[in-house]
């Protein structure tokens, strides 16, 4: 596994010294227009994206966690350090949504992964403790397929045994055919395990200027 791609491994980490929430957007046309770099988290409903991002930012409160799935529907933005956004996007196979919602999801979602032209890259959520869904596979495929920048988070670590890490971790890997220099930094938002190691890859990815089509 290689835990931090060479770039990252030689940036420092971001330091958190400021937050604020800046909006929640319903679709491409309402986010931000400032032209600042951001990320999103991404992965399927519950997987801990909500919870991710208030251990990342150390601030216990601000994005919404629920135990319902579907909790975030809109994209929401937070704007750190005043130089650029984490996104905190919704989760993907949530079957109990009905149709019209999911038709709505799909659009958003591929408007802003499509159209943003801020996005340099996505922290991709996957459960730890599970064999990935044919979404997260068809979602890793994706940004595979599209070079989007990407690291692989597998999250609820706290959940594992000790000797449970290292085979679920390559099972996550086989499953999702992903290459040997793949970023992957295992999370847990209970004991804030990765929260370096992700605020590393951040500054990398922050740092990163995307090239003109
Ligand atoms: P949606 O907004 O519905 O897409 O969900 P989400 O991906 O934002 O998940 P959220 O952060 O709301 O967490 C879902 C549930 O998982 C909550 O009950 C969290 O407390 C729990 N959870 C999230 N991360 C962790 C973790 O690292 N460890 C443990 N043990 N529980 C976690
Ligand atoms: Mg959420």
């Amino acid at each position: 596994m290689c835990a931090l791609s060479a770039a990252a491994r030689g940036a420092k980490g971001v330091k958190i010294a400021s937050v604020e929430f800046v909006t929640s957007a319903g679709g491409l046309q309402e986010c931000p227009n400032r032209p600042l770099p951001e990320i999103a988290v991404s992965g399927r409903s519950n997987v801990g994206k909500s919870s991710l991002l208030n251990s990342l930012l150390g601030r216990h409160a601000m994005a919404r966690v629920s135990r319902t799935p579907g909790k975030t529907q809109r994209l929401n933005f937070f704007l750190v350090n005043q130089n650029f956004h984490l996104v905190d996007l919704p989760g993907y196979g949530y079957a109990k949504v009905p149709a019209a919602v999911r038709g709505n999801w799909s659009g958003m979602m591929q408007g802003y992964l499509q159209g943003r032209e801020q996005l340099r890259g996505l922290v991709q959520l996957v459960d730890a403790r599970h064999e990935p869904s044919r979404d997260d596979r068809e979602m890793v495929q994706w940004l595979l397929d599209e070079q989007l920048a990407f690291c692989l988070v597998p999250t609820k670590m706290d959940k594992l045994r000790q000797g449970e890490r290292k085979p679920a971790i390559s099972t996550l890997l086989r499953i999702l055919h992903l290459p040997s220099d793949q970023p992957v930094v295992p999370y847990s938002s209970v004991t804030d395990e990765g929260r370096e190691g992700l605020l590393q890859w951040i500054a990398g990815a922050i740092a990163n200027v995307p090239e003109e089509d």
